[in-house]
């Protein structure tokens, strides 16, 4: 028996006055069937079991929602590893939710210290399974009790069935995601939805390091943006001079032309080993310090990684922001940095960088406030030819999943770009 929407006996309930609304969801029969003696007597699942009429109508209903969902296409890069949590926040017996690419996950760990990622609703009724327990390396759904294994999501028990009941429990899953820790945090692979995991996934990004020992420290800020502009944000070079003034780091009249060398690299772009800005106190100290130049290289990669390496003799300081889509209104910078910088304490590095994140924030606030009435934008040479090249990367990528034909990069070779700041 299939219910949905359109069933008349579903459509409403009234339960003494309660009015419950009608139903978007779409609900199936699970039972499997033993076919007869002619037919093999092998169990047929509740799909096969089902009449063709009833088939035809929830193909057509996956065929509508798989419509809505590409026109509510919210551009999001699937497919990629993304942060979900800090490692340290998943301790315990407690199940933590968090949601990336506006896909609900609860994570957790099991009593063997590995981590999880489920997606925070029981296939049985929808309740977010962060609202059961966690025991050992099970999910308890707190409301039918279903229990399921968090790390494949296979459910293994459902305390209802009788013994005369033939569901095959093993074959319901609760959605799952790959999930692994790097550098502090937890990072799940969103595989897209619909879609079955590929036979081998890459390793989930890893923090570079120069040395054996080193101080290592994590900061974020939520961004009231839209991914895209997130990720221009974090690679526009113009802002500096009047976003980041700070007597720390530069001051607004210190502004003064500059030229990079870019190159291309897989699924994005390098900006090629060069000295670092002079106006920069941090690093004046640095070459002072170590009486040898100062190279930084910075390289941006899709979905939304953009790396810094900067080296002096044996002194190195390596960092990694990523922008992270939690919603389409929505995303969140993780900043992770590693040193081996003496002179430089963690806890005056977090002073400085909070300020940094937080005049960012700031700017991104207001710049909500102004996208709210859809303005028309624009993109400018040579300053804003980064945020050009992510978004053709981007689309280059997407046509190139769509098609299976090798990606198509949108530099074709060394470019230099020159602008003020
Ligand atoms: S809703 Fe989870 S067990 Fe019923
Ligand atoms: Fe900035």
């Amino acid at each position: 028996m299939l219910y949905t929407k359109n069933n008349a006996d579903f459509k409403f309930a009234q339960i003494s006055n309660v009015r419950l609304l009608p139903c978007e969801a779409l609900y199936y029969d699970a039972t499997w069937v033993k076919a007869p003696a002619s037919e093999g007597g092998r169990y047929k699942s509740p799909i096969e079991n089902m009449s063709e009429a009833v088939r035809t109508m929830m193909r057509m209903d996956a065929e509508a929602a798989q419509e809505s969902a590409a026109s509510a296409d919210a551009g999001f890069l699937w497919d990629f590893w993304y942060p979900a949590a800090r490692s340290s926040e998943i301790a315990g017996p407690k199940l933590v939710t968090a949601m990336l690419l506006e896909v609900p996950l609860v994570l957790g760990r099991t009593s063997e210290g590995k981590v999880f990622a489920m997606r925070d609703s029981c296939p049985h009724r929808g309740i977010p399974l962060s609202y059961g327990r966690l025991d050992g390396k099970v999910v308890e759904c707190c409301y039918h009790g279903w229990r399921f294994d968090a790390c494949s999501g296979q459910c293994v028990e459902i305390p209802s069935l009788s013994s005369q009941d033939k569901l095959k429990v093993e074959r319901i899953f609760a959605g799952h995601y790959p999930c692994e820790e790097r550098d502090g945090y937890v990072w799940v692979y969103m595989n897209a939805p619909g879609t079955k995991l590929p036979e081998t996934i890459p390793a989930a990004p890893a923090l570079t390091v120069f040395s054996e020992k080193y101080k290592i420290t994590h900061l974020s800020c939520e961004l009231p943006s839209h991914i895209d502009h997130g990720i221009i944000g974090l690679m526009d070079p113009a802002h500096g001079p009047f976003v980041h003034q700070s007597w720390f780091w530069r001051k607004r009249g210190s502004i003064h032309e500059k030229a990079k060398q870019f190159e291309p690299i897989p699924n994005g772009f390098r900006m090629s080993p060069h000295s670092p800005s002079t106006n920069s106190a941090p690093y004046q100290l640095l070459k002072k310090i170590t009486g040898e130049p100062v190279t930084t290289t910075i390289d941006f990669v899709l979905p939304n990684l953009r790396t810094e390496i900067d080296q002096s003799g044996k002194m190195w300081f390596s960092s990694r922001a990523t922008v992270t889509p939690v919603r389409r209104d929505l995303c969140r910078i993780d900043f992770v940095a590693a040193w081996n910088l003496f002179f430089l304490p963690v806890a005056i590095f977090r002073m400085f960088g909070k300020v940094f994140l937080r005049q960012d924030q700031e700017t991104m606030i207001q710049q909500a406030e102004g996208l709210k009435h859809n303005p028309r934008l624009m993109l400018i040479d040579d300053a804003d030819r980064p945020a050009k090249w992510y978004f053709t990367l981007k689309a280059n990528l997407i046509e190139s999943r769509r098609t299976g034909a090798p990606m198509v990069h949108p530099m074709d070779g060394p470019t230099t770009l020159r602008w003020r700041s």
